[in-house]
């Protein structure tokens, strides 16, 4: 019986949120904003599609410095003109009664000075991530970091004007926060890098601009949430032993989820392959219940969604399956399960409400991913123990 499942049930957050299920739908970017990073109306019918069915839904990123920018056709929330166009946003992704969170980052040295016009990227220190073609950033001065900081203070008052019911720090991926976190991208020595200490000075002092923002503005509870990835692979580079640690500080945080980034749910250590449990039970043990966690990766039946709630981790997100299928949870809720749709094609591109330029960046960077029907070469397996598109240099 569909009502069953565990996915289905409610939860409230410690600052009163409620989400009437625990389906999440995490960020993905629609590369569908115009040049200047203000919304689209193709990009809000595919927004208001997707939502109503899902407890929670989480926005593509949104760059809260002109220079931090990642991509074509994001979204920006750099100025108040962007103000009216993210109300928009907010209001598609609340239609049917689903909670919309904002998620807001710095690209930092996963950007390209083509994105930037002509400008270099920035990081924490002047080395290029180790992928074909990166440039080398310019290294950021105090000054430099200390707005940085106050950009995602003055984002986060916007996502609240904006009428969100939350924001998420894109922790992950690489970008800039996770930049300043890990050992490769931030070989500085004054006080924002070297010790495990210093190198999470700036997503703390991030997330203290964030929380001072909340206080300010906020007239609701306002959500906010941490996404991180877990490791990397390169040397030096971020290792589970110092992802625990953090989770510890982060858990004494003013925040009110986790998020972890993964290609698969229950993929194992990238670097110990000794090491057979998920790093999910591992991140949920440490946590031992001081933030509620957002699992995510390669999730597509119900079956699969409910044996990650089933394991007591309190939310489980479902992103390329929910672009194929935009009433997933609608469908499991009414019984519905034979008419999910579990392959795409070109063909059902208006259906689905998914533009040409994101067909073209599913097509270019996530082919083998996106169980496109006339693709045979979809391998469900290659996400196991592997990072994913989106989440690595
Ligand atoms: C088209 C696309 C765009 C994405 N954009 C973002 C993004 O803006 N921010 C982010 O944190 N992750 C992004 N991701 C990663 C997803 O949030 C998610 O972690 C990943 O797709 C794995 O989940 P899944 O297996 O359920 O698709 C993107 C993924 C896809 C497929």
């Amino acid at each position: 019986m569909a009502k069953e499942y565990s996915f289905l049930k409610n939860f409230t957050f410690k600052n009163g949120v409620t989400i009437k299920n625990r389906v999440v739908i995490p960020p993905m970017t629609e590369v569908s904003s115009f040049e200047d990073g203000s919304i689209s109306t193709d990009e809000l019918k595919y927004l208001q599609m997707r939502a109503g069915g899902v407890g929670l839904f989480i926005s593509p990123v949104a760059n809260v410095s002109e220079n931090g920018k990642g991509f074509e056709g994001e979204l920006s929330i750099t100025d108040d003109r962007f103000i009216p166009g993210l109300t928009k946003v907010a209001s598609a992704m609340k239609l049917g009664g689903s909670k919309a969170v904002l998620q807001i980052f710095h690209a930092g040295r996963m950007s390209n000075s083509k994105i930037l016009r002509g400008a270099q990227p920035v990081s924490a220190s002047a080395v290029a991530a180790e992928r074909p073609n990166a440039e080398t950033p310019k290294e950021l001065s105090n000054e430099e970091i200390e707005g940085i900081i106050n950009d995602f203070g003055e984002a986060t008052r916007r996502a609240i004007q904006a009428g969100f019911d939350g924001i998420e720090l894109h922790g992950a991926n690489t970008y800039l926060l996770q930049q300043f976190f890990s050992p490769h991208s931030n070989r500085r020595t004054d006080k924002w890098g070297g010790s495990l200490e210093n190198r999470m000075r700036f997503p703390l002092a991030v997330i203290k601009s964030v929380h001072d923002a909340v206080e300010k503005f906020a007239d609701r509870p306002f959500l906010v949430g941490y996404r991180i990835s877990p490791e990397e692979i390169e040397t030096p580079g971020i290792r589970m032993t110092d992802t625990l640690k953090f989770i510890d500080v982060l858990a004494n945080q003013s925040i009110d989820y986790l998020h972890v980034s993964m290609g698969y749910a229950w993929r194992t250590s990238l670097n110990d392959k000794s090491d057979t449990e998920p790093l999910i039970l591992k991140i949920k043990k440490q946590l031992n219940g001081r933030l509620p966690l957002i699992c995510v990766g390669s999730v597509e039946t119900p079956k699969e969604a409910a044996k990650v709630t089933d394991k007591g981790i309190e939310m489980v997100a479902i992103g390329r399956e929910i672009l194929r299928e935009p009433k997933w949870v609608q469908k499991v809720e009414n019984d519905d399960e034979g008419s999910i749709r579990y392959t795409i094609s070109e063909q059902d591109l208006d259906d689905l409400g998914i533009t040409q330029p994101m067909w073209n960046f599913l097509i270019f960077r996530l082919k083998s991913a996106m169980h496109i029907s006339n693709q045979p070469d979809y391998n469900p397996e290659q996400f196991k123990n592997k990072l994913a598109p989106h989440e690595g240099a």
